[in-house]
């Protein structure tokens, strides 16, 4: 069964993005194509970037590090549920997702992006990001307005077709994220 993290984006006390990811991955689970888990990157206790080796090659020195690695390692994809902070996503998601490079590529991503205008320019700076650690990004994305889907800016009621967003954004998810463990398993095949 292939398996898809649901990553909550925001560390900050009082966040927005914890409910909202619940709520996609209440969503997700209606689903039987796929595996889901709710990933929260405050649960790692990463500090700033503090490894010493670039992680492209690998060479990991700290258990905070192992841990983080192990989990994202155990996915075909990822559903990133981004804040956006002066127009690009959280300082607390960028430095989690620097901390690891062979456990992205050949993966698959979508994302579902809050804020003023919807998240729109932070998922726009994450699929940039993806770009450079080989992370195949779906086109359909899931945006939360704070004028619709959060009542007084504050409260997350989401508009009732968000639901069917998640579910278009979820099926890209998993039609190229099988694709790619299908690369993935041809690829190690290769190297033996
Ligand atoms: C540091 C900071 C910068 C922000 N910048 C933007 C922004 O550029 N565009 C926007 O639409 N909202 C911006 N906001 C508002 C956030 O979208 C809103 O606070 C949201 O709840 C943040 O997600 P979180 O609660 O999960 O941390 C910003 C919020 C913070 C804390």
């Amino acid at each position: 069964m292939l398996r898809i993290a649901i990553i909550i984006g925001s560390t900050r006390p009082g966040r927005k993005g914890e409910a909202v990811a619940k709520w996609a991955y209440e969503i997700a689970q209606k689903r039987s194509d796929a595996e889901f888990e709710l990933v929260d990157i405050e649960d790692f206790n990463l500090p700033l970037l503090d490894e010493p080796m670039p992680p492209i090659m690998g060479q990991y020195t700290h258990n905070h590090t192992k841990r983080w690695s192990e989990k994202i390692a155990s996915f075909d994809g990822y559903v990133f549920v981004t804040p956006e902070y002066n127009h690009a996503t959280s300082g607390a998601l960028k430095n989690a997702i620097d901390f690891l490079y062979a456990e992205w590529v050949n993966k698959a991503a979508g994302f579902i992006g809050y804020g003023g205008v919807s998240g729109a320019r932070a998922v726009e700076n994450l699929r940039l990001i993806m770009g450079e650690l080989q992370v195949a990004t779906v086109r359909a994305q899931v945006g939360l307005s704070m004028f619709t889907d959060f009542e007084n800016f504050s409260v997350f009621k989401p508009a009732p077709i968000q639901e069917k967003h998640v579910h278009v954004m979820l099926d890209q998810v998993i039609a190229w994220g099988g694709a790619l463990r299908t690369l993935r398993e041809k690829q190690a095949q290769g190297a033996e």
